[in-house]
């Protein structure tokens, strides 16, 4: 049967491995979200990566021991990401590997997982019925387990493309639907644009999203919150050591502060079941 999102995952191939490698702005990204979670791993932990793509944080949880199971709607993606995992030489860190949608975690018995991570904004592909990812992935957490998510955030996206400079894109602003989307985060379907319906979120929105489906102790974060809008000068900048290492503590700095998280293009944000 069709499903966009599926579909254009497929196509999107190793686009999405490059993804966070691309460039120093990319690079920033990945270690914030990286930043965000890994002082919460342990050896021998069970993480339930939803909506891994390629792999390439399932790979980084591997690396550190942890036991890792790998979830996409994507069938191209996890092949990416089975080969990735035997470059990378993890496979006996790996539980296995599933094809399906995260509102149906049903191939999981319950509170099997001890961090369940969807890192990536696999939530922003989900319009309808996305408590229902929430409530699953609360269902497959042990009691006291961590969720971790990332979605596009609404304000960083729009100030990552501020960065970008796209002619006319903020002369035209029915092209994007840019009132549609300010006021309600959806980005309806686009003749021009191959990519699916996406929502973007506030921070308030997702921490809402958790705390409503029983998550608790929540905190935000935006990625990367600083750098956000200015992709060419971080490349630029990036090329010398000393200042990469600044912004990057900058970055660090600043980026779970609540007058910030709503700066970045992805929101972070964990919770823990209760
Ligand atoms: C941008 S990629 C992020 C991949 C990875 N988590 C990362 O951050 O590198 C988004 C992934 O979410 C997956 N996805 C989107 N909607 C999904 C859904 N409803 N159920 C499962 N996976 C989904 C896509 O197939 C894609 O691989």
């Amino acid at each position: 049967m069709k499903n966009e999102v599926r579909d254009f995952f497929d196509r999107y191939g190793v686009k999405e491995w490059n993804r966070l490698e691309d460039t120093t702005y990319s690079k920033i990204n990945y270690l914030l979200h990286m930043h965000f979670i890994e002082k919460h791993l342990n050896k021998g932990m069970k993480i339930l990566d939803a909506g891994c793509g390629a792999g390439r944080y399932s790979i980084e949880f591997a690396k550190k021991g942890c036991k890792v199971t790998l979830f996409d709607i994507s069938e191209e993606q996890l092949k990416i990401a089975e080969k990735k995992i035997i470059d990378a030489k993890v496979n006996e860190n790996i539980e296995g590997i599933f094809q399906g949608d995260i509102r149906d975690l049903s191939q999981f018995e319950d509170e099997q997982f001890d961090v369940v991570v969807c890192y990536g904004a696999p939530l922003s592909y989900v319009l309808k019925n996305r408590d229902k990812a929430i409530l699953e992935f609360y269902r497959v957490l042990k009691k006291n387990g961590l969720l971790f998510v990332s979605v596009n955030n609404k304000w960083g996206i729009l100030k990552m493309l501020l960065g970008n400079k796209y002619p006319d894109f903020f002369s035209d602003p029915e092209y994007w639907h840019i009132d549609k989307v300010m006021k309600t985060g959806d980005l309806p379907k686009h003749e021009k644009v191959d990519h699916p319906p996406r929502h973007f979120f506030e921070a308030e929105e997702l921490n809402n999203l958790l705390i409503e489906n029983g998550f608790v102790k929540t905190v935000l974060g935006g990625s990367p919150c600083f750098s956000c809008g200015n992709a060419q000068s971080i490349d630029e900048l990036g090329k010398d050591e000393k200042a990469l290492h600044t912004i990057l503590q900058i970055e660090i700095e600043t980026y779970t502060k609540p007058t910030m998280v709503d700066n970045g293009e992805f929101l972070l944000a964990k919770g823990i079941k209760k």
